[in-house]
């Protein structure tokens, strides 16, 4: 039985009728512009061969009731019971449950139709790993109402009112990326956005690379509370630089040349988490010209300088993703390898010679296994459309 089939079944066995609807919504794996897009930023992500798969009806109910196939849990809601995070039955809405429920709130808020829905969803995307477990569910859910609703907005408004929903009803305040990569997807395509302008076009991933995503298997621990003070800390240089540069709205208007001049006057760690982004956005701003003139090198070359700028400087590693990152680094037809998303654990994404992928694939986990003890997953991902009815 094929995913989707099963997913069919399940919602049969659960609601008996058969869904309505079908969609999948992707995680993503950032290449490169980690960090920067809550600072106005670039970025370069791609939609991968990841997804949360929903199948979904209008309910007869008041109520909406969703099955998260994965955690084996069902829920019950409507929005008056979500504005007090809760069930119809009053009991509290488990973790998962948010990302749908802050989708309905935020759609909600938007003053567009929310119609009752029963759905069931599963996920191949590793939860907690940084390749935006939670944003798949939340343009999954996005794309349902849309389709029960019966309005149409572009792809990425519809990003943006998951990502409100992340921000004020989930809590952390991230930024647009994860949603716009899941919502814009491109197959076999890289993403550029400018989180400023939020214009965006999708980069050709040279035919000779692959992308190989590398598991450490380590997952994160207090991250949304780490994340937010990593944000709070680039507000604050962006306070203090303004009495130097007044003109400055966010560290995207900082220049290299001019962080230099004005680090000294920031104390040590906004000092430390400001230079990461000024000089991760101009390491950004190389990757679409090395990409055009086939300089692979030195695109993987801006990969690994990020890697280190996030474990010294944004101190967004841990041993594990360092490890897997050195190990990489030695191996044959790697061109760069680095921690991908949030950080603390999760995911690397490596750029590798597609004819050594394969062997690079197995050695990587081979050696990292010896020197952790941990069983990584690693597999080579290619680029997917974003959120989409089938
Ligand atoms: C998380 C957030 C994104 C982005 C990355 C770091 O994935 O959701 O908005 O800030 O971390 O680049």
């Amino acid at each position: 039985m094929t995913r989707i089939d099963q997913i069919r079944q399940i919602f049969k066995e659960t609601f008996s009728c058969e869904p309505a609807y079908m969609a999948r919504a992707p995680g993503r794996v950032n290449i490169l512009g980690e960090h920067v897009d809550y600072n106005d930023g670039l970025v370069l992500p791609a939609a991968i061969d990841r997804a949360v798969y929903i199948a979904f009806a209008p309910a007869k109910t008041r109520h909406s009731s969703i099955l998260a196939v994965n955690m084996n849990q069902r829920v019950a809601f409507t929005p008056a019971t979500i504005s007090t995070r809760s069930q119809i039955d009053s009991t509290p809405l488990p973790d998962w449950a948010r990302y749908p429920a802050g989708v309905m709130w935020s759609l909600s808020e938007s003053g567009l139709k929310v119609c009752a829905m029963n759905a069931i969803f599963a996920s191949d995307v590793p939860i907690g790993a940084g390749l935006s477990s939670s944003a798949a569910v939340e343009m999954a859910f996005t794309v349902a109402w849309q389709t029960l609703g019966g309005w149409t907005l572009s792809p990425m408004r519809l990003a943006l009112l998951a990502q409100k929903a992340e921000n004020e009803y989930v809590g952390v305040k991230s930024g647009i990326m994860d949603q716009f990569a899941s919502a814009c997807g491109v197959e076999g395509k890289l993403l550029l956005l400018d989180c400023r302008s939020l214009e965006w076009k999708t980069l050709a991933l040279p035919s000779s690379v692959s992308i190989v995503i590398a598991d450490t298997t380590v997952r994160r621990k207090l991250t949304s509370g780490e994340y937010n003070k990593r944000r709070a800390a680039c507000e604050e240089a962006v306070r203090l630089l303004q009495q130097y540069l007044p003109e400055i709205e966010s560290l995207r208007d900082v220049s290299v040349e001019d962080f230099n001049r004005l680090e000294k006057n920031l104390p040590r760690e906004a000092g430390m988490r400001a230079r990461h982004v000024v000089e991760e956005i101009a390491r950004t701003r190389q990757a679409e010209p090395s990409l055009e003139a086939g300089d692979i090198r030195m695109f993987g070359k801006l990969m690994n300088e990020c890697h280190v700028s996030l474990r010294d400087l944004y101190e967004v590693s841990c041993p594990e993703l360092d490890t897997m990152t050195r190990i990489a680094g030695s191996l044959e037809g790697c061109y760069g390898a680095r921690l991908t998303g949030a950080g603390f654990g999760g995911c690397t994404v490596n750029l590798v010679e597609k004819s050594f992928a394969e062997k690079f694939s197995t050695a990587l986990a081979k050696r990292y296994e010896e020197e952790t003890g941990l069983a990584p997953q690693v597999y080579i991902s290619h680029p997917s459309n974003g959120a989409e009815m089938f």
